[in-house]
């Protein structure tokens, strides 16, 4: 463990780490498994694409030589015990766990059938929780690890249509924080990055759902900073998580929504909107002559 932060290098924030990344073929997971190991990690994925996967793999490896690909479905746990078995068996020991996959079936609550639930249990809880479990004793000895959870901003925020998304995924946000508190005693780490919707392949969806002009419209709702997340944004966020820098964060989460979660309701945002300008004047800090006369002493 790095005391002190004048010993960090900046440029290579993992050198010498091994980490696993779940889903590591595409999207977020490819994207936080390139940057993992330019930053001097060797990174093992693991991913149900082989196709992907063996050409995220052949890129890794340019970058970190010992980085390797895992096949496996991790919504079945007898594949999930095989990736760690493996894992562990090359890693030896491990540094940070990425728990990437995510499967998103959205739906409302009366019309979806409730074997979608048993679907999203499966690969949003039980396979992240039985991987945390047989790979955080491979933390152990190292006396540093970190957990990083991929999660959604609907764990903090409602909305129609994902009820049972969110319920799987609020519950490794909670997983979370008791995990934080169980492990610390071996200075391992438990933080959730929460993207937010219009990110990855989430927002794809959303723009092939509702087309192009009418998602960036709701991606203007749901958000006050303008246009949409990338898979860098949560990747970027994850390397603070698994590295140093966070050192003292624990128990947390990183919010990737452009502010979604400070977004003021609906009729605030009209009024903002309406009246600007004064909002600009009653912003600008008042003379002296001006709070006299408005009472002040
Ligand atoms: N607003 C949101 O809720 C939101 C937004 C963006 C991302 N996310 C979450 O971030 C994570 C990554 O998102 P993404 O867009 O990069 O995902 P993605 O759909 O692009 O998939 C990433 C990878 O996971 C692999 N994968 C999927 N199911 C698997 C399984 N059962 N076993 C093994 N591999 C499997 C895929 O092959 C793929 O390579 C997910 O957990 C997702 O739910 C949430």
């Amino acid at each position: 463990m790095v005391l002190n932060y004048e010993e960090i290098n900046y440029e290579r924030l993992l050198e010498g780490y091994r980490v696993l990344i779940t889903g590591g073929a595409s999207g977020i997971g490819k994207e936080t498994a390139l940057l993992f190991a330019k930053h001097g990690a060797s990174v093992a994925i693991a991913d149900r694409d082989q196709a992907a996967g063996l050409q995220t793999e052949a890129e890794l490896r340019e970058i970190s030589p010992e980085s390797f690909l895992v096949v496996a479905d991790l919504g079945r746990l007898e594949e999930v015990d095989r990736v760690a078995d493996l894992v562990i068996e090359r890693f030896g020991s491990l540094h940070s766990l990425v728990n990437n996959v995510g499967l998103f079936e959205p739906g409302f609550l009366i019309e979806q059938p409730i074997e979608a639930l048993g679907r999203m249990l499966d690969v949003n809880v039980s396979g992240p929780i039985r991987l945390t479990q047989r790979i955080l004793p491979a933390m152990f000895e190292n006396r540093n690890g970190t957990l990083v959870h991929i999660l959604s901003d609907y764990c903090l925020r409602g909305a129609p249509g994902v009820s049972l998304f969110a319920a799987t995924k609020g519950a490794i946000y909670s997983f979370s924080r008791s995990i934080a508190y169980e492990y610390s005693r071996y200075n391992i780490r438990s933080n959730c990055i929460l993207p937010g919707m219009n990110i990855g392949s989430h927002g794809d969806l959303y723009i092939e759902r509702y087309g192009a002009e009418e998602a960036e419209a709701d991606f203007a709702q749901f958000q006050p900073l303008a246009g949409r997340g990338s898979t860098l944004d949560v990747a970027n966020a994850a390397l603070f998580l698994a590295s140093e820098l966070s050192r003292f964060v624990n128990g947390d989460q990183i919010d990737i929504t452009g502010g979604a979660c400070a977004k003021a309701h609906k009729q605030y945002q009209r009024r903002e909107e309406a009246n600007w300008r004064n909002h600009v004047t009653f912003l600008t800090v008042p003379s002296t002559e001006a709070l006299r006369a408005g009472g002040l002493k």
